[in-house]
């Protein structure tokens, strides 16, 4: 178990002008950001991010509500990173997501559902690689 892991602000959670909030929501957690970025997919990099749910129903609308608007891609470091932000993060339906959970919290639907979290340190670092530079990572 990593002390790193990755996170993705989806569109609808920009949109809605909530990414401060998120961002210090995981502060308070305890994650520390060691990379941050916003900038807009091209759809290319939304299919190659989302490649293992390819064919699934949901893919293509999926693609498309990723390039919808700027995301904003975080590296976060903290002990056991991958379980504790996904524990952070809470379920994919945030009707679903515990109390007090970033989706819980922000998220609107199962597909806007405010934030990724990676669900293993191989796929963290495949998923980072996608935002980031690994010079770009202050560790
Ligand atoms: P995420 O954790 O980023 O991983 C895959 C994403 O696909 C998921 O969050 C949702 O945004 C979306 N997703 C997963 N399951 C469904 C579904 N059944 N219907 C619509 N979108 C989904």
């Amino acid at each position: 178990m990593g002390n790193l892991t990755f996170t993705m602000i989806k569109p609808d959670a920009v949109r809605a002008n909530n990414h401060a909030k998120i961002l210090q929501h995981l502060v308070d957690a305890g994650f520390r950001i060691v990379a941050l970025r916003m900038w807009c997919m091209s759809r290319n990099d939304a299919m190659r991010f989302y490649a293992v749910h390819k064919g699934k129903p949901f893919f293509e609308p999926l693609v498309e509500f990723m390039t919808s608007g700027p995301i904003i891609a975080a590296v976060l470091e903290k002990e056991d990173a991958v379980a504790e932000l996904r524990k952070t993060v809470g379920a994919t339906d945030p009707e679903k997501a515990e109390e007090g959970t970033v989706r819980r919290l922000y998220g609107a639907s199962v597909r806007q559902n405010a934030i990724h979290a990676s669900d293993s340190d191989e796929n963290a670092r495949i998923e980072w690689s996608i935002h980031f530079d690994e010079a770009d990572i202050m560790v």
